[in-house]
């Protein structure tokens, strides 16, 4: 089996998903249930006996080396980490708490275990760690594309915490011998995405008839990649990756803000129109820029395609209209997450306890 952590967030369900859609390997789901991981994200593997699904934290040493020895994992995608830029910004002791010290104990936890393999089981093993194009920077209009051996630059506590837990992870391979593998992909969107970050709240609050917030001038880059490309590349990373490499993920996809909010009215106007026949960009508000907002990423996912024959199925528009066609089909989902009735309901389920459950 694999262990995977984080795995009710955004990316970490649509991996367990994917994961289970294609293969019978069974997967152990270690996640805290944050804010920003949500239970009903796996309702659908309700009863399904490959997915064990435990509540607990990446930093809890004694949980982690317990469910190693019983659980035997061949494997660990780790995805458990705060996410989100702007709540880096408000406060960042989360994220220095889980990305940083987290992925530490984590880091000891696995290696103890690792060493304890027969022979065969060692040298198989893999600890492969999911990161963030957001650690090389920010990019000048014109520059190249992020390849694997762009400097780091982090510019937000997100990014910062995420480099020093990538560093972490190639130092406990230089180190220890940990047989590490280290993706770090771009903006990935589609499916599940918690309505704090741009595309989903946009979808959402258009929908509410709320304001449209734009950070700045809207002219920020990003490289969208549809989240279930990022899920096929990181099971070809499991199958092939070299140990001790990066891979850059992509989704050669580079959009303004601006661009991207235009393109949401746009699909809305067509599928959902407002009562007043208007577009949707009438909701279109500029606020405040975010301190210290990166202007652009995009990645060269050269390596990715040249080493493991790996490309994004998805254009952006075809991405797009599969991820507005998911938001107006499960407005349950998003009536939940905005109502808090999750976490309502993961304090009912799990109390303070740790919990361990075949979903
Ligand atoms: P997310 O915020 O949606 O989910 C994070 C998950 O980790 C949640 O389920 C949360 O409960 C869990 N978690 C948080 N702290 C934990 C802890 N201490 N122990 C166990 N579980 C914990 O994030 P996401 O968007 O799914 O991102 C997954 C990974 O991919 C992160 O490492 C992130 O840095 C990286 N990444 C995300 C993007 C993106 O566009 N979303 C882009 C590049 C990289
Ligand atoms: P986000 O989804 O938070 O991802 P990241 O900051 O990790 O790239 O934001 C994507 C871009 O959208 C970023 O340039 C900030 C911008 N943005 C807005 O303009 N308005 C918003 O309400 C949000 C959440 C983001």
């Amino acid at each position: 089996m694999i262990l995977v952590t984080g795995g009710a967030g955004f990316i970490g369900s649509n991996f367990v998903l994917d994961w289970l859609a294609a293969s019978d390997e069974p997967l152990l789901n270690l996640d805290k249930l944050t804010y920003a991981g949500n239970p009903a994200n796996l309702a659908s593997l309700a009863g399904d006996a490959r997915h064990i699904f435990v509540r607990g934290d990446i930093g809890d040493a004694a949980l982690v080396a317990r469910l190693l020895a019983e659980h035997r994992p061949r494997a660990i995608v780790n995805f458990a980490a705060e996410s989100h830029v702007d709540r880096s910004i408000h406060g960042a002791e989360d994220f220095m708490a889980t990305n940083v010290t987290g992925t530490f104990r984590l880091l000891e936890a696995v290696r103890a275990y690792w060493r304890s393999l027969p022979e065969g089981e060692r040298a198989a093993f893999r600890f492969l760690h999911v990161s963030t194009d957001e650690v090389y920077g920010s990019l000048a209009p014109d520059a190249p594309a992020f390849t694997e051996q762009h400097r780091y630059e982090p510019n937000s506590p997100y990014s910062a915490s995420k480099a020093a837990s990538d560093h972490l992870v190639r130092a406990w391979l230089h180190t220890h011998g940990l047989p590490v593998v280290t993706t770090n992909c771009s903006n990935n969107y589609g499916p599940y995405h918690f309505p704090e970050k741009l595309i989903p709240l946009m979808i959402v609050n258009a929908l509410a008839g709320e304001p449209l917030p734009v950070y700045g001038d809207g002219q920020q880059v990003r490289d969208w990649l549809y989240v279930q490309d990022h899920c096929a590349a990181l099971r070809r990373v499991l199958a092939a990756g070299r140990v001790g490499e990066t891979y850059n993920i992509g989704g050669h996809n580079e959009r303004t803000n601006l661009q991207i909010v235009h393109a949401i009215c746009e699909a809305l106007d067509a599928l959902r129109p407002r009562a007043d026949g208007q577009s949707y960009r009438v909701q279109i508000t500029h606020v405040t820029d975010r301190p210290g907002h990166d202007r652009r990423y995009a990645i060269d996912a050269g390596k990715m395609e040249r080493e493991l024959g790996w490309r994004p199925q998805e254009t952006f528009e075809t991405g797009l209209r599969k991820t507005i066609a998911w938001y107006l089909a499960h407005p349950d989902w998003v009536a939940g997450v905005q109502s808090g009735a999750y976490r309502d309901w993961v304090a009912k389920q799990y109390g303070q306890r740790e919990a361990e459950t075949a979903q």
